[in-house]
């Protein structure tokens, strides 16, 4: 089955490149959201180079435009519209320049019809699961075919085959399961990104070797849930398997559920503590059990704290992450305070907090007692402030320590190059330019609660 999506889709590949013949042609993908559509972006690319599209710097200098969009709250909706909305001029002016939309609004059917009757410039929209039919919606704009809103249902296969054109040669994501099963109550992913499948565990590994072959000193294994990975083995197996590769990298993975970290998945990250990155974005979401329950999130507060209990014992020093929704319906004074309690408690390296976002289609949506925004607010600017501290307590004992960093990328101000270390600390020193993509040990000097900065110590 997925080699047959595969094989069609090199099929209108082959006719594009034919049409567009010798002509240079620049195709540019706006990405919105999360590292599961960077990673889908990459294989647009891959495909958009295959039919013969170089990357175009901006939109301006596009013959070919994808926005590879974000649903998991309003607010992600309404940047891709405004950005859309400006397109709008651009089309008037260069009439054969094609504009496709991609990713999880686009599975939503109340969004293909605003994209269908607001925006006549848009050519064609692709679900996340229908990425294999972009050559072939491609092709059928370019040959002036009707406007096309494709849609895969719930559970599409794994399409293997496609390429990939990656954004970087010392990173590189992989993705290792599609979808969620789990229906948190407020989340929309489950409806856009349909159930969850997973690859072989064969094929993930393939890929692996490839870009480590290729130069690639991080990897990072993307899933919903990557810890429901259920290909041929399970996750802990999969991860074992990938950490015992020979050559100079590390593996990373996100995002886990707090309901599945086995004692094995604990081991395997023990085992291979100079492979496996000792950090764990483990989303709490609520430290009270009455919202967790209404959250859907089948665990309690105490098996959270449980969790991380084994975690701390079994890999001493390893980061913590994880994210946080405030003003959840119902949320009442004391369900926050026991949010605000655990956060005290485990002191996360690192949160992503976030305003609970009403999701059409959820069942949160429709519940009783939707919390004001300005009691949202309150409690947010609560929640940050207390992370600020904790996050500044736990960054000034590196100050002094001489710390292994993969540089991955220019700093803001010249001279300076910006990185993370095996926990994921962002780290900004003094370098050239030529270490990026390369593991480093970095002096640290100073400490902000999110930002370590200092030199290079060798
Ligand atoms: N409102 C606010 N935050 C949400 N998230 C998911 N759905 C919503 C929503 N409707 C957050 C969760 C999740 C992260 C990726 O986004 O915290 O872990
Ligand atoms: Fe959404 Fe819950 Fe699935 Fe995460 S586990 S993608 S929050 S439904």
């Amino acid at each position: 089955m997925s080699q047959s999506i595969a094989e069609n889709a090199n099929t209108a590949m082959a006719a594009v490149r034919q049409l567009l013949g010798e002509l240079p042609h620049r195709a540019y993908i706006a990405t919105f959201g999360c590292q599961q559509n960077e990673a889908d972006s990459e294989k647009l690319r891959g495909m958009a180079y295959e039919m013969g599209y170089e990357d175009a710097a901006s939109p301006q200098d596009a013959d070919l435009v994808l926005i590879n969009t974000c649903a998991i709250r309003e607010h992600a909706e309404q940047k891709v519209l405004s950005y859309l909305g400006t397109l709008k001029a651009l089309k008037a002016e260069k009439p054969g320049l094609v504009i496709g939309v991609c990713g999880c609004m686009t599975a939503q059917e109340h969004r293909v019809n605003t994209l269908r009757e607001r925006y006549p410039y848009v050519s064609f929209t692709l679900d996340p699961a229908s990425l294999a039919a972009f050559p072939a919606a491609l092709l059928d704009a370019l040959e002036g075919g009707k406007r096309k809103f494709l849609q895969s249902g719930e559970t599409p296969p794994v399409t293997e085959g496609l390429p990939t054109r990656r954004v970087e040669r010392h990173r590189a994501w992989i993705s290792i399961m599609y979808g969620c099963n789990n229906f948190c109550s407020y989340c929309i992913v489950p409806y856009v990104r349909g159930r969850e499948r997973s690859r072989l565990s064969a094929d993930i590994i393939r890929e692996a070797e490839e870009v480590i072959a290729a130069g690639c000193r991080e990897i990072t294994l993307l899933g919903q849930n990557v810890n429901s990975y259920h290909g041929d083995c399970d996750f802990a197996t999969l991860l074992d398997r990938i950490a015992a590769l020979p050559g100079d990298f590390s593996v990373r993975f996100m995002t886990s559920h707090p309901k599945d970290v086995p004692d094995s998945l604990i081991a395997v990250m023990a085992k291979h503590r100079d492979k496996i990155a000792p950090h764990f974005h483990l989303p709490l979401q609520s430290g009270s059990d009455a919202i967790l329950a209404r959250m859907n999130r089948r665990y309690t507060r105490a098996s959270y704290l449980e969790t991380v209990r084994k975690l701390r014992e079994s890999i001493p020093g390893i980061a913590l992450s994880t994210d946080i929704i405030i003003g959840f319906p119902g949320e009442t004074d004391e369900d926050f305070a026991a949010t605000m309690e655990v956060l005290r408690t485990v002191r996360f390296d690192m949160i992503y907090s976030f305003l609970y976002s009403p999701r059409k289609g959820t069942p949160a949506a429709n519940m009783e007692g939707q919390i004001s925004p300005a009691v949202r607010s309150a409690r947010m600017a609560e929640l940050l402030d207390a992370q600020n501290e904790i996050a500044l307590s736990l960054a000034l004992p590196y100050v002094g320590k001489t710390l292994r960093v993969l540089a991955d990328g220019k700093g803001k101000m010249p001279g300076t190059v910006t990185g993370r270390t095996p926990e994921n600390r962002l780290v900004s020193f003094e370098a050239p330019e030529s270490v990026i993509g390369e593991f480093v040990r970095v002096k640290i000097e100073r400490a902000e609660p999110f930002v370590l900065r200092g030199v290079l110590a060798d």
